[in-house]
């Protein structure tokens, strides 16, 4: 491990194959070299390196695509051991954040988000932050953070807030929520067609999803809300617009370990979702090829069709989990996944 607590690629990064850029691979093996050649890809599955070599700290993440680049924001699983009451564990690392223009090659823009020193703020490195997805308000020009916080024992269940005027943060953070007065665990947020925020989580301890509308500002619940996919024990919500509807596809609640995808469609945000089958096909996909969905990737520049993000935990040594970004299709109106090797844009 480096000074500042990063780790080199050689630590734990599987394999970076002929996808990476040359510099970085005769970095690694101790040449030198002035040229590089552009990354073309990622190999799904392995924890990802971004410009300079280092792996992507995004865990859990989510994307923003605002004026022509892509922002990926995600947990930081790099932070020293810490003492917690006798036990060495790792501690919080916030939240990070990337930046790309063509979804392969990403620029580190360092943590936008801080852990806090002190025990008693929701951010405190002892508690656990995840899942923070980032959408911007047209209204009020700030950029919001909502992300999962919780305590070690997962028994906080909030949803907290930041806000930044820049992408790049930083963020402030403002407070957390019991939304509507129930618990949200694994969280997102998703902007419909007419522009209204909703955050959505797992609420009664994880048996029933909660859609909640947010204010104007994207800044607190509103007040309004629906239980939906009630005692379907759903987790890791993505959501996507498509040919007029809404899609979402989930997780089943197995902690870390993988589990059969869940998928669902709807004419309005706030319901009725009417589920679909488990998305994936092919092998592996009883166990979503090994992965948890964390956001979908609306089309844009780099992207033309919608691409389902999945995270490969290694729950023994977080930081080194990986990702596998898979392209959705859809047939016979349903959404369906199917498991590619390497992860290329689809311009
Ligand atoms: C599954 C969730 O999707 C993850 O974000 C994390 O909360 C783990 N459970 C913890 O077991």
């Amino acid at each position: 491990m480096s000074q500042d607590g990063r780790i080199s690629r050689r630590t734990f990064c599987q394999s970076v194959g002929l996808l990476a850029g040359a510099a970085i691979a005769a970095r690694a093996s101790g040449q030198t070299t002035t040229k590089a050649t552009p990354m073309t890809g990622h190999t799904n599955g392995d924890c990802w390196l971004d410009q300079t070599g280092q792996s992507l700290q995004a865990h859990g993440g989510g994307m923003l695509l605002h004026d022509g680049a892509y922002y990926w924001y995600g947990e930081n699983r790099i932070a020293p051991e810490r003492d917690f009451n006798g036990t060495k564990r790792h501690a919080g690392g916030g939240v990070a954040c990337y930046r790309s223009t063509d979804l392969v090659s990403w620029k580190s823009l360092g943590v936008v988000l801080a852990c806090s020193e002190d025990p008693q703020h929701d951010l405190y490195f002892g508690k656990v932050l995840e899942r923070p997805k980032v959408i911007y308000n047209t209204g009020t020009k700030k950029f919001v953070m909502w992300m999962h916080i919780d305590t070690p024992n997962y028994g906080f269940a909030r949803a907290g807030v930041a806000i930044a005027d820049d992408p790049a943060g930083p963020f402030q953070y403002l407070t957390s929520y019991r939304p509507n007065n129930f618990m949200s665990r694994d969280q997102t947020v998703f902007i419909d067609r007419e522009g209204s925020a909703y955050q959505i989580g797992s609420s009664d301890e994880n048996a029933t999803g909660m859609i909640s509308l947010l204010t104007d500002d994207y800044l607190k619940p509103s007040g309004k809300f629906v239980k939906v996919f009630e005692n379907r024990q759903m987790e890791a919500f993505s959501f996507v617009e498509h040919d007029g509807k809404y899609w979402m596809i989930a997780s089943g609640c197995t902690g870390w370990k993988p589990n059969k995808a869940r998928s669902a469609v709807a004419d309005s945000f706030m319901g009725p979702w009417h589920e679909l089958p488990n998305p994936c096909v092919g092998d592996g996909a009883e166990q979503t090829f090994g992965g948890q969905s964390a956001f979908i990737i609306p089309p844009g520049p780099a992207n033309r069709i919608p691409i389902a993000m999945f995270d490969i935990w290694r729950p023994k040594d977080l930081k080194t989990s990986g990702y596998m970004w898979l392209p959705i299709a859809w047939e016979q109106q349903k959404m369906v996944i199917r498991h590619r090797a390497t992860w290329r844009p689809i311009a």
